[in-house]
Order: C-alpha cells, then structure tokens, then sequence
C-alpha cells in the first residue's frame, strides 16, 4: 500500500515535471541586422523549441521580414513555426552593390568594428524600446528569454520581470563582451580577434592584452549609452542589467567544438553547442543531379561567401570569375548580382544554391569559402578540403582555425587577391591529398560526439526551464569579486608589503648590530 503511493506521487512528479516543461512560453530575439547565420541559426534553435512541443515567440524587424532571402529561406515556415512579432525600423537608403561595404570593412581592425557595430546595438535597443507592440509583449508572461549575445532589450526585460536568460553566441569564443564568456587566462586564451593560436610569443601575448582592453573600451560606451537611453524610457534599474547580464546569464550557449577551436577553461553554465545548426542533407533535385552526372571525371567545387557576401563588386566578382574558369572542375557559386566578367563555361552562378545537400556529396573536391561561423561547421562536418577568403569580422579568425590547427585549408588573402593566386591555392589544396587527409580525420572526431549536438542543447535550454533558472551553475565568489581581488592584486599587494617590511626590519637590525660590534671593537681598543 505504501509502496503504491510513493510509486503514485513519484509518477505525478515526473508528469508535472513534464507539464512544466512541455509547452514552456520562450521569447527568443534574435540580432537583427540583416539575414545572416547569426538570425539563421537562432531561427534554427527556435524551430527545434516548436517541435519539442514549446510555444515559440520570435522577435525580429520589420525590415527582415520583408528581405527577399529571409521569404525564400523562412518564409511562411516562420509564421507556421513561430508566433512571429516584428518591430518597427526607420526607412534606410538601400545598397545594391557590396563593393563599397567589402572595401570599408578590409580596412578596419576589430576594435574599429565595434564601434560601429556598438552604434547598431544602440539602434536596435532604440527601435525596440519606442515599439508598443515589443513594450506589450515584454509583459506577457515568458518562462524563458533566448536572445543572441549582442541584443539589449531582452536583457533588461529579464531583469524587469525576473524571467531566466539564456545568451546565444554564434562568434563561439570570441564573444564581444569577454564578461559573457570570460578569457581567464590571456596568456594562451585569444581576448579578442587576432591571429594567433593558443602558444603566443611576448609580442603576440601583449597584442593580445591591447586588443583585449581596446574592445572592453568601446564595449564601456557602448553600454554606458544603452543604459541612458534606457533610463530615459523608464525601466530604472532593470537598465544595469545592460552591463550586468554576465552576472545574471543562466547559460549561454556558444557555437564552439574542440576539434577546431583552441582548448580554453570555460564554467558549467557555458555550453559548446557543437554546431547544433547543421542540418541532414536531403537528396538533390533533377537540375543539381544532372550538373553532378556532367561533372563525374573531375568533380565539382562549391563556392559561398555567405549571405551578406552573395553580391560583389567588379574588382572581385571579376578575380573569383576567371579564377574558377581556370579549373576544370564544374564550379557552383552561390551569387546573386550581374554576369561576372570572365565567367567560365564550367562555372553555374545562381542566387540559391541547396548548400548543405551539395556539399555532402563525394563528388565535391573543394569547398572555397569565407569561413562564416556557419560554413565552418559546414567543411568540418563534410571532412572537406577548403579555400578560405576571408572577408570581415571572426572569417579571418575561423579560416586560420582550418588552416592551422585542422590543416585542412589554405587562405586567400582578400586586398591582394589575384586569379592567379586563387587558382594556385584551389590547384594545391585539390591536388594535395594532405588536405583532405587532414579534413576527413578531423570529421571523424568530430562526429565521434556522446550527445547528438541539437539533442544536448535542446537538453540545456530545457534544464534552464525545468529549474526555472540555473543559478547554481554560476559562480557567486567571481561575480563579487572587483578588479583587485579579481587578479589578486591585493594579495600580491600584501605579499610586497610584507616582504618590504621584512627587508626594511632586517636592514635595520643588521645595520643596529654592525653598529654595536664597531662600537664594541672601538671600545676595546681604547
Ligand atoms: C519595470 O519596468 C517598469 C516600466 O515598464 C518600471 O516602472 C518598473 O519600475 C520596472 N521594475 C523593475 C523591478 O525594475
Ligand atoms: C602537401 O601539403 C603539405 C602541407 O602543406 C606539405 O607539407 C607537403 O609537402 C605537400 N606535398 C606535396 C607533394 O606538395
Ligand atoms: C535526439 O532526440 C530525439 C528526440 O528526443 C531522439 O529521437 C534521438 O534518438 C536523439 N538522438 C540522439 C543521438 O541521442
């Protein structure tokens, strides 16, 4: 009988527990500058949410929702997924051509970028904070709040109406607020952008510092600006939580794994998402079949800047044209913009092409990219050879993690670019069987994982709702701790000044007694 009813409540238990996590209310924001991995991915999060049967609200600008590749990707996906809420954005002059964006951004260093990127965060939380429609949703009640790493309103409404966070960072470990995901040791951990591994000389070491402290400078405006425009829209106290949220973060999920990124000590409730976003390849269509079957002799070779890259000047969109019609390998590129010049017959250009599906194919021989966070996965998962032309921000960063520490890849240098140093680069990485060597080795470790990486953060997230919040995992002692204590400076403090004082008594002592002895020689004398 008795057994009976702790079985009975041990069964209700567990049904609750299922109740409170199946059909859980999320708000997921993500960063809306445009369609990128970045709103991709968390888009991809939030889809995995809706089928774990969780109600999904999904914040983005009305801006986007009219962007011809967010309707072809998402389309009415999105509203059939999602309870999609968009927010207001004042009107911008349109760009047609890329060529100004790719030439501005190559001259800038990351510190730069941030303070432009810190003026959009700035418009965002603006645009946000005046919309009604995003005022009344903030006092709906949510069970949990998702939002990419560099969005501020989520992080005032979570501390407005205390609901549990949850931080997405597509950069990984390059987060732009080291706070969010803390470098510990900047010895061999990179603060920031830069070229390095994890073994630094003296002057890699000090880059690393400076740029480090240059960021978390501009990173301070950023946020000091955030907060009085906050203020001024009412929300009080909430607004530190601009500049507080490492402190109050429940998780923070960073699109990381160890086979390419540097080993580095990170706490418990900062998750490796191992590439959650990537999706099973489904089988091609008639039209990419038959490119497949025309090209069985010598292959194919997919080339993808990435979404905010489809468009490209003529100085580049030339350089990339002549140097694929050079190879005998059918190229398909995913571009969208004018005819390039030099465009080779072996070369098809189209604004969309099934990526994911053609590079799962053994007919591909190179993958040439610009080592978005996303594509990154992309070659890692297919165990493919790569050509990297980085173009802005983390791309350098994740080509040079292909490069060197997976060896997989060589980099093509975007501002002296030339055909001929394109077609050398794709040649060697093609004809030289190491690099696919090295790609296929690190496939396999990577897909040698305990968890399938959607089910292990799916998990997560779910871990944050059930316990509604996850405290526990943060650590109390570093979050109170100041700048001094933080580097034990003060210990190291005591310890000089311990040692000072000891010197300056032995000094004294010795110098005491030398003058005794003399004093005594002289007496005998006399
Ligand atoms: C939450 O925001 C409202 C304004 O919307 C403000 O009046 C209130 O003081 C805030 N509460 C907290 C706890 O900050
Ligand atoms: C192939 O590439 C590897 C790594 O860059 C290099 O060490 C090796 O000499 C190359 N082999 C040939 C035959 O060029
Ligand atoms: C992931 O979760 C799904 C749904 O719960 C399950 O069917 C699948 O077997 C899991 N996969 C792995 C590899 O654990």
């Amino acid at each position: 009988m008795e057994s009976s009813k702790v079985l009975a409540l041990y069964c209700l238990g567990i049904i609750c527990l299922q109740i409170t996590v199946d059909g859980s209310k999320i708000l997921l924001f993500p960063n809306d500058v445009g369609y990128n991995s970045r709103v991709m991915n968390m888009l991809k999060l939030g889809r995995m949410l809706t089928n774990a049967k969780h109600q999904v609200t999904c914040v983005i600008s009305d801006k986007m929702r009219e962007e011809a590749m967010f309707k072809l990707a998402e389309g009415e996906n999105a509203d059939l997924s999602f309870n999609v809420v968009s927010y207001k954005t004042p009107p911008v002059e349109m760009r047609t051509d890329n060529e100004d964006l790719s030439d501005l951004m190559l001259n800038l260093d990351m510190p730069q970028l941030y303070v432009i990127v810190g003026a959009m965060f700035f418009n965002t939380l603006e645009n946000t904070l005046k919309d009604k429609t995003i005022v009344k949703l903030a006092k709906e009640d949510f069970d949990l709040i998702i939002t990419d790493e560099l969005v501020f309103f989520p992080r005032i409404i979570s501390a407005n109406r205390s609901i549990p966070i949850i931080l997405y960072s597509n950069f990984g470990t390059l987060t732009f607020d080291s706070d969010i995901i803390p470098r510990y040791s900047l010895a061999f951990v990179n603060g920031c952008f830069n070229r390095f591994s994890d073994v630094m000389s003296f002057f890699q070491r000090l880059e690393n510092v400076w740029e480090y402290l240059r960021v978390k400078l501009v990173l301070s405006d950023a946020y000091s600006a955030a907060k009085v425009l906050c203020r001024s829209y009412g929300y009080g106290k909430s607004c530190d939580n601009i500049r507080e949220i490492h402190k109050t973060v429940n998780l923070v999920l960073m699109n990381r794994n160890d086979v390419i990124h540097y080993p580095a000590p990170y706490m418990p409730h900062i998750v490796s998402t191992e590439g959650f976003f990537l999706e099973k390849p489904k089988p091609l269509d008639a039209y990419y079949k038959d490119i497949l079957k025309g090209s069985e002799t010598h292959g194919i070779i997919v080339v993808s800047f990435g979404s905010l890259f489809r468009r490209l000047g003529r100085k580049y969109r030339t350089i990339f044209a002549k140097a694929f019609s050079r190879m005998p390998q059918t190229v398909i590129w995913s571009y969208e913009g004018e005819t390039p010049e030099g465009l080779g017959e072996n070369t098809i250009v189209n604004k969309w092409i099934p990526q994911t599906d053609l590079l799962s194919s053994p007919a591909v021989k190179l993958f040439v990219t610009q080592c978005g966070a996303s594509s990154l996965f992309e070659a890692l998962n297919n165990g493919l050879p790569v050509v990297g032309v980085p173009f802005i921000g983390d791309q350098e960063y994740n080509c040079l993690k292909l490069a060197k520490r997976v060896k997989s890849a060589k980099i093509v240098k975007l501002n002296t670019i030339t055909s001929e140093q394109l077609q050398n680069a794709m040649e060697e990485v093609i004809n030289n069987e190491t690099y696919r060597t090295n790609a296929r080795k690190a496939a396999t470790m990577y897909h040698d994982q305990l968890i399938d990486p959607r089910n292990k953060t799916l998990y997560w997230i779910e871990y944050v709702i059930r316990h509604k919040g996850a405290q526990h995992l943060r650590s109390a002692g570093e979050n109170q701790l100041n700048f001094f204590q933080y580097y034990l400076l003060d210990i190291a403090g005591s310890v000089v000044i311990v040692i000072i004082i000891a010197l300056t008594s032995v000094t004294v002592i010795v110098k005491a007694l030398l003058k005794c002895l003399v004093n005594a020689t002289k007496l005998k004398k006399a």
